[in-house]
C-alpha cells in the first residue's frame, strides 16, 4: 500500500484523542470523529493542554506543536473519512457497537483503505466479518496513554493479509512505536497477563486480605511496577477491565477469569476509575498538585 497520508480516528475519548494526537505529532494528517460534540471538545482541549506542556517542557518545538494541532481535524460528520488511508476505531469496547461501526465504515472507506481496531480484547477475526475487506481488518492496540508509551500490539486475524500487516507495522514504526504481534485469540498478550493480575488485586482487597494501599505498595516495591493493579485499574477504567476479563472469560472458557464481585460492584455504582473522579480510590479529595 503506497504511504499513509491521511488517517481517521473514530472515537474522540482517552485513547481516540491520544492516538489523533500521537498520528499528528508525527506529520500526519488526521480526523478525530466522535458521535458526541461534548467528547469532541473535551478532545480538542486535552489534546491542545497535552501539546502545550510538551512545548513548555521543550520536548517539541514551538513550530512542531503548531504543526502537530493544525494536522489535526475534529468533526462529527463521519463522511469526511472517504478521503482516508488508514482509519483506526477507538470507540466503546462492545462487540455490536464496534461492527455496526465497522459495517459504515466499509461502506464509505476508500476500498485501498484498511481498518483497524484499537480493541482492547475483542475478536479482529469477528470484527471483520461485518466487513467486505476481512483481509484489511486488523488490530492496532495503543497502550494508554498514546503519547507516552511506547508499544503497539499488532494483532492479526484469521484473514488479516500479510500486506495490511506490513504496512500496519509500517505506519506503527513511523509513529516511533516498538510492535509486538499477537495472533487473535482473547485479550492477545498484554491484557490476558494482565487483567488476571489486576483481577486477583480485586479479590485480594473483596476478602480482606489487605487495604488497597498495601496491595498498590506490595506490588509497585515488591515487584518494581510504576502503578499498583488498583491504580491502573482505576487509569484504565474499571468498566474496561470488567469488560475485557468478560471476553477473556468467554473465550477462554476458564473460571480464573471471572470478574471479582468487587470490580462489578464498583462498575454497576459508577465508579469507573479516574475518569469519574471515583473508582477504588476517591480522587475528588485529591490535593491539585498530586492529580496528573
Ligand atoms: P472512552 O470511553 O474514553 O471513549 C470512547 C469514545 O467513543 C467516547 O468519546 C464515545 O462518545 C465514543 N463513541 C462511542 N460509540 C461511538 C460510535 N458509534 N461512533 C463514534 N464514537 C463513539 O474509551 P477509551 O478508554 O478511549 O477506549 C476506547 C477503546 O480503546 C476501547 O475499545 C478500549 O477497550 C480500548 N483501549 C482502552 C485502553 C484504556 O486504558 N482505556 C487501553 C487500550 C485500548
Amino acid at each position: 500500500m503506497a504511504s499513509v497520508k491521511r488517517i481517521g480516528v473514530v472515537g474522540g475519548g482517552a485513547m481516540g484523542s491520544g492516538i489523533a494526537q500521537v498520528v499528528a505529532m508525527h506529520g500526519i494528517d488526521v480526523w478525530l470523529y466522535d458521535l458526541n460534540p461534548q467528547a469532541l471538545s473535551s478532545a480538542s482541549n486535552s489534546v491542545s493542554a497535552s501539546i502545550n506542556r510538551l512545548v513548555s517542557k521543550a520536548q517539541l518545538s514551538h513550530a512542531e506543536g503548531a504543526d502537530a494541532l493544525k494536522r489535526m481535524r475534529f468533526t462529527s460528520n463521519l463522511d469526511e473519512f472517504r478521503e482516508a488511508d488508514f482509519i483506526i476505531e477507538a470507540i466503546v469496547e462492545s462487540e455490536d457497537i464496534k461492527k455496526k461501526l465497522f459495517v459504515e465504515l466499509d461502506k464509505l472507506a476508500k476500498s485501498s483503505a484498511i481498518l483497524a481496531s484499537n480493541t482492547s480484547s475483542i475478536s479482529i477475526t469477528r470484527l471483520a466479518t461485518s466487513t467486505s475487506r476481512p483481509h484489511q481488518v486488523i488490530g492496532m492496540h495503543f497502550m494508554n496513554p498514546p503519547p507516552v508509551m511506547k508499544l503497539i500490539e499488532i494483532v492479526r486475524g484469521a484473514d488479516t493479509s500479510d500486506e495490511t500487516f506490513a504496512a500496519t507495522k509500517a505506519l506503527s514504526e513511523r509513529l516511533s512505536k516498538t510492535v509486538i504481534t499477537s495472533q487473535d485469540y482473547s485479550g492477545f498478550i498484554v491484557n490476558r497477563i494482565l487483567l488476571p493480575m489486576i483481577n486477583e488485586a480485586f479479590f485480594a482487597l473483596y476478602t480482606g486480605v489487605a487495604t488497597k494501599e498495601d496491595i498498590d505498595t506490595g506490588m509497585k516495591l515488591g515487584t518494581n511496577h510504576p502503578m499498583g493493579p488498583l491504580e491502573l485499574a482505576d487509569f484504565i477504567g474499571l468498566d474496561v477491565c470488567l469488560s475485557i476479563l468478560k471476553v477473556l472469560h468467554a473465550g477462554l472458557g476458564d473460571n480464573r477469569y471471572a470478574a471479582c464481585p468487587l470490580l462489578v460492584q464498583y462498575v454497576d455504582a459508577g465508579r469507573l476509575g479516574r475518569k469519574r473522579g471515583i473508582g477504588v480510590y476517591d480522587y475528588r479529595k485529591e490535593p491539585k498538585s498530586m492529580k496528573s
